[in-house]
């Protein structure tokens, strides 16, 4: 496996990977790798030969009173972790070099953005798309894969492919959880084993949402109420939004009737913010 740092290697050894007749799959990441990103690095590995994992934290999708200094790096672990799940090539670039000096476009995905996360940290999705847009262009892949932990950050990089004819085909991949239940994310390590057991709320919230819309229940405010019932008997949580949404459009609903909907949950807990969702 190789580790490269700008986009002229990056891109040379993509060209002879296709050269000897292989499919290009991608896995981007912030690092801190973690579970639920290798499984993603192992499921693009089953759809293409030749699998390149990005790590870089990226500056421009973290809020100025967020943890972009202090997210965790672990570059390490990470190589032995990327290996062994089968990537062919890290590409890691430094953020000086990535961002040309003086860079000033953003890709700005309107409307799928705007609730849930995007209401909370301004700002987020656009640097999102916008480096999503760039590792793209420099990795030239076939397929990529994305988490369906973050349904947000996955309806808008689907919206951003299908706007800008971007020829790659998107595949989401299922949340990978720890064994409470707690889905796996790099910022699991800023809890305590105490928070991490008061977190089981948050699939405990999903799961009576879910029970009730298994039950034949399509009205959103009772799914979201059962959810939010249990959220609030942790006190410890403190929910952000609650939400059953459209999966397409990232829109609240009022309705779960004929259209496919998720419930979209974040909380803080202590100094730490988590999301989760499920499909209704
Ligand atoms: P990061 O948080 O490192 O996540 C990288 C990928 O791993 C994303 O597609 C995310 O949805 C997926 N992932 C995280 N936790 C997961 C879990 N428990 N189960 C399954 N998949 C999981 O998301 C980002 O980085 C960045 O925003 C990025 C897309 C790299 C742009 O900077």
């Amino acid at each position: 496996m190789e580790v490269v740092h700008t986009i002229p290697e990056l891109r040379a050894a993509v060209a002879r990977a296709r050269q000897a007749g292989k499919a290009i799959g991608f896995v981007p990441t912030m690092g801190c790798l973690h579970e639920g990103h290798l499984s993603l690095i192992r499921r693009a590995k089953e759809e293409a030969p030749f699998v390149v994992v990005s790590i870089f934290v990226n500056p421009t999708q973290f809020g100025p009173s967020e943890d972009f200094s202090k997210y965790p790096r672990t570059f390490e672990d990470d190589r032995r972790g990327c290996e062994a799940a089968g990537a062919s090539l890290i590409f890691t670039p430094a953020a000086a070099d990535f961002y040309p000096a003086g860079a000033s476009t953003w890709v700005d995905v309107e409307g799928v953005s705007a609730k849930l996360c995007g209401e909370f940290r301004p700002g987020h999705f656009r640097g999102v798309a916008t480096v999503v847009a760039m590792l793209f262009n420099a990795a030239q892949a076939d397929l990529a894969v994305f988490g369906r932990k973050d349904l947000q950050q996955l309806a808008v990089i689907r919206r951003m492919v299908r706007d800008l004819h971007i020829p790659v085909r998107i595949i989401a991949h299922e949340t990978v959880r720890e064994p409470n239940g707690v889905a796996m994310s790099s910022r699991n390590r800023y809890l305590s084993a105490e928070q991490l057991t008061q977190a089981t709320a948050i699939p405990a919230a999903m799961a009576a949402a879910k029970a009730l819309a298994q039950a034949g229940i399509t009205d959103a405010g009772r799914l979201q109420g059962a959810a939010l019932a249990v959220l609030k008997a942790q006190p410890a949580l403190k929910p952000q939004y609650c939400e059953v949404v459209d999966l397409e459009t990232m829109a609240p609903v009022s309705s779960t009737a004929g259209v496919r909907c998720a419930i979209a949950i974040a909380c803080h807990l202590g100094a730490t913010r988590l999301i989760d969702n499920a499909d209704l």
